[in-house]
């Protein structure tokens, strides 16, 4: 059998778990030993919340890229590592076998190391959806530097504000990308980002969409032309960097309740052996299956399940430059048909976007390659579980509902493809290694089944975020000191009688917009920057496509009209300060907000107001000023 730890059964499952429970170091330094190591570790975990200190395979020594490239050479060096699907059906895809990547990550590997990038080097990486990204983030990891991949979507200014926290002296971009009919300018981008940050050492440009660009003199190189230079030099190795199992591999930058985004921390060995054991069991991988992950590699589901977890396990993975929606809404099916996909990881966003197109666009598609079907990062609907099911999976294809967050590395709670149910809308059951504990406000633990409170986490698992980039006491704040000697999550749950999961959605000032993560903070902030606003307050409301929606209350002191003109002045501040995803959907005027007297805004009733509630707004009594609500309702944009 290709992967030992392979859970086969039900039973299997519980003995596994059970395992983890009592003896999480034997279990995992079980599974350890599947992977190629330079050394192995002194001490499989050593641990403690408070600080928090977390160590896992202490002493041993890797390169992850051996273990994602190398030991796959020998036995299936000729087989697909990658296919790359382009944004225009027409253009043509990519393939690229295990020898060719390695290959690849080799060339590049070694055009990092001619521009300086050494261990421990902090490399922001801001491309479109190429193949050349995961080569990028794989050439990083050879030569030992810490990868800070940023999401597409960002705008110039975030892209700086994580360049400067990571102090990334380093940046690979592209001339831009393409998203359906759209051409998207990156270099220019980055460009207006490094205004502000003259520390960046070099720019390394890929050619995509030949759009012309500007290219600084000492600063910028093409992409193309370093690797003409290592093909001069007859394309030598380049030698793996031997990486401690706990120095960082990278940086993920994502939003909290407060008003700047946090680098969370991944390293290299728990990382690995995490992302790799979630990919075989929660997936059931076959060796030879195609792997269909559609998120971006900006976000944690395209480092676990695009790169490192299905290369670790020697498996095809697709990656797919365009949306779901252009040419035409069969997008996906086409791919799955045309690749003969079989397992496809997608958004709840996608399918409900997708299911508004009705079924026209399935119509001619077979689909007869799928196994299984799985969904990641909001809550999913029963209907769009049961429209998945029904008219993707035709009923034949387990669906896993994976719960995870970029702070956990890998998946947490989810059921095992065709092995553990499911059931629709609930993450259902722990992995091994994981365990959930509900607790109420105060901290008290809430035992016993079909029960709703805060989701913990009890002990760590290999691929627990170990800090947040330059500031450990944040992470400590955030995470570890809600509820001392528990991982807080930030989520609601509710345990079923049976002990299933089922993620109601976060219970801090996060939202979760199309499956992006946001804070209201960071967008009140961004708000806020806009001259003639004079406070605003953010909350979310259900979209039915979006999951979330955002709708923003601003005091407006300018001498414009209260009207759409200004509303997209204040859409357009936004899209500048933090990028096209926090664009708010609904934006109303205010006179005042709700404020207690202490000056805090009661967002409950904000957010009952962007709900369509205009009466039965909970007690108004400790408000400053109560009559504020009452104009506030009365303006509600439906
Ligand atoms: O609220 C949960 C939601 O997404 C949050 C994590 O967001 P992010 O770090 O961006 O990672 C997303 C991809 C792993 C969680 O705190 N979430 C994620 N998966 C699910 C989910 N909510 C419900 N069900 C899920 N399967």
């Amino acid at each position: 059998m290709p992967y030992p730890y392979q859970i086969q059964s039900m039973e299997e499952y519980q003995t596994a778990w059970k395992k983890s429970e009592e003896d999480p170091e034997g279990f995992w330094g079980e599974i350890a030993e599947n992977f190629l190591w330079r050394k192995k570790w002194d001490k499989v975990l050593t641990w403690n919340f408070k600080e928090p200190d977390i160590k896992w395979f202490s002493g041993a020594k890797l390169n992850i890229t051996e273990n994602c490239l190398d030991r796959h050479l020998e036995t299936r060096g000729n087989e697909l590592a990658l296919i790359w699907e382009p944004n225009n059906p027409e253009d043509h895809h990519r393939l690229l076998t295990y020898e060719q990547l390695h290959f690849k990550v080799n060339q590049f590997g070694n055009v990092l190391r001619n521009n300086g990038v050494k261990k421990g080097d902090r490399v922001c990486i801001y491309m479109g959806m190429v193949p050349e990204l995961a080569i990028a983030v794989l050439a990083c990891a050879r030569v030992g530097a810490i990868h800070s991949v940023i999401f597409g979507g960002f705008s110039a200014q975030s892209i700086s504000d994580r360049i400067q926290d990571a102090h990334a002296e380093f940046v690979i971009t592209c001339d831009g990308s393409f998203r359906g009919a759209k051409e998207i300018p990156l270099k220019p981008i980055i460009d207006d980002a490094l205004v502000s940050c003259p520390f960046v050492k070099r720019v390394i440009v890929l050619t995509h969409t030949h759009a012309p660009i500007s290219m600084i003199k000492d600063r910028d190189v093409r992409w193309e032309k370093e690797i003409h230079k290592v093909e001069n030099l007859g394309n030598p190795p380049c030698i793996p960097e031997e990486m401690d199992a706990e120095d960082m591999l990278f940086i993920l930058y994502t939003s909290g309740s407060t008003g700047k985004p946090k680098g969370v921390v991944h390293t290299c060995g728990g990382y690995m052996v995490y992302t790799n054991y979630t990919f075989v069991n929660v997936f059931q991988y076959k060796p030879g299956e195609l792997h269909f992950c559609t998120a971006d590699v900006g976000w944690i589901t395209g480092h676990s399940y695009i790169v490192y977890g299905p290369l670790s396990a020697g498996a095809t993975t697709l990656m797919f430059e365009g949306v779901p929606t252009w040419p035409d809404a069969g997008r996906f099916w086409s791919i799955v048909d045309k690749y003969q996909v079989n397992i496809l990881y997608t958004a709840p966003t996608a399918i409900r976007s997708l299911m508004s197109y009705g079924l026209e666009p399935l119509k001619d598609k077979k689909l007869d390659s799928l196994r299984v079907l799985g969904t990641v990062g909001e809550p999913i609907n029963e209907e769009a579980w049961h429209w998945y099911d029904e008219h993707v999976g035709k009923k034949k294809c387990p669906i896993v509902d994976t719960w995870w967050q970029t702070e956990t590395g890998g998946i947490m709670i989810s059921n095992l493809a065709g092995i553990t149910p499911s059931k629709p809308s609930y993450a259902t059951l722990p992995l091994p290694g994981v365990h959930p504990v509900l607790v109420d406000e105060k901290g008290q633990e809430i035992v016993g089944n079909d029960v709703t409170g805060n989701l913990c986490l009890l002990g760590p698992w290999p691929s627990i975020l170990r800090t947040t980039y330059g500031d450990h006491e944040r992470c400590r704040l955030n995470y570890f000191n809600t509820y001392p000697g528990l991982y807080f999550t930030g989520d609601g749950c509710h345990r079923d009688e049976h002990g299933n999961y089922r993620i109601t959605g976060r219970v801090d000032d996060v939202l979760n917009v199309s499956g992006h993560r946001l804070g209201t903070a960071e967008v009140e902030n961004a708000i806020n920057m806009h001259t003639d606003v004079i406070e605003s307050a953010v909350v979310g409301y259900h979209h039915d496509i979006k999951g979330q929606g955002i709708y923003a209350f601003v005091i407006y002191g300018g001498e414009e009209d209260e009207d759409d003109f200004t509303r997209k002045a204040i859409s357009l501040t936004v899209v500048r300060v933090i990028g096209v995803i926090a664009r708010p959907d609904k934006i109303q005027f205010v006179k005042g907000l709700p404020k207690t007297r202490s000056g805090k805004i009661m967002r409950r009733i904000l957010r009952k107001i962007a709900e369509g509630e205009t009466s039965n707004l909970g007690d108004t009594s400790t408000l400053l000023d109560p009559s504020v609500v009452e104009d506030i309702a009365k303006g509600a944009i439906k």
